[in-house]
């Protein structure tokens, strides 16, 4: 079965066309790369799969379900069981690392017990324990990306998103970190849907990779191939 689907969408702001007749199948627990130039609709596509939008024509499924379709968002984005990580991560400075991990878990209604021993559990697998009492603008680079992470993870995706996350880091820690996301990826076995502009990133982490230019698919094909 597949876990995300776009079906011949289309999504324009004003004049502008972002998505054009797209479409994008990402199987369960598979591995996906959407990789395209700035401006090409990879951003558009994912905030369709997430729910902050609609698609002006086409539909949108998770698990097999329409999720959206012409203009209506039948399922809204917080019980579509799907992860994102943005761009510029998008923590909330305001709140402790705690704090961020939290927030989903309250917002599904999972009480207190559990939420405590579900973040106790993803910060520890994530190595950031010691500072679920910091706010996330005090950690370095690589901490803010695994609270990213963490914060996503603990909601138990089916999917995870990620919009060009390590685009802004240093070689060393783009290295590392496309590392743990492959680790954290095989042990909770959600599909992936990764963004970049980055050929290299997306040869390492997908089993697949979908070229997109100017709001369309053009070439689709597994790495090693
Ligand atoms: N909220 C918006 N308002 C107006 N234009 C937008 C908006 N979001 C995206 N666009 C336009 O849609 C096109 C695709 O954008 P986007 O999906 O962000 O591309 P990418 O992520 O591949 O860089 C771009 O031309 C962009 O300027
Ligand atoms: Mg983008």
């Amino acid at each position: 079965m597949s876990s995300l689907q776009l079906e011949g969408v289309a999504k324009g702001y004003g004049s502008r066309k972002a998505l054009d007749g797209f479409s994008l199948e990402v199987g369960e627990g598979e591995r996906v790369a959407l990789l395209g130039p700035s401006g090409c609709g990879k951003t558009t596509a994912l905030r369709l799969l997430a729910g902050f939008e609609a698609p002006d024509a086409g539909r949108v499924l998770v698990g097999g379900s329409v999720v959206a379709e012409r203009g209506r968002i039948v399922v809204p984005a917080e019980r579509r069981g799907i992860g994102m990580v943005f761009q510029d991560l998008a923590l909330w400075p305001h709140m402790t690392v705690r704090g961020n991990l939290e927030f989903g878990l309250r917002a599904q209604g999972v009480p207190s017990q559990e939420r405590e021993r579900r973040i106790h559990q993803m910060l520890a697998r994530v190595e950031l324990l010691e500072y679920a009492d910091t706010n996330p603008g005090s950690l370095s680079g690589g901490q803010q990306q695994r609270v990213a992470l963490a914060r996503a993870l603990v909601l138990r995706p089916r999917a995870l998103l990620m919009d060009e996350p390590l685009s802004n880091l240093d070689e060393e820690l783009n290295l590392k970190l496309r590392a743990e996301i492959l680790q954290l990826q095989a042990e909770f076995g959600f599909a992936l849907l990764y963004v970049t502009h980055d050929r290299e990133e997306a040869f390492a982490l997908a089993d697949r990779i979908v070229l997109v230019a100017r709001g369309r698919t053009i070439l689709e094909g597994d790495p090693a191939g």
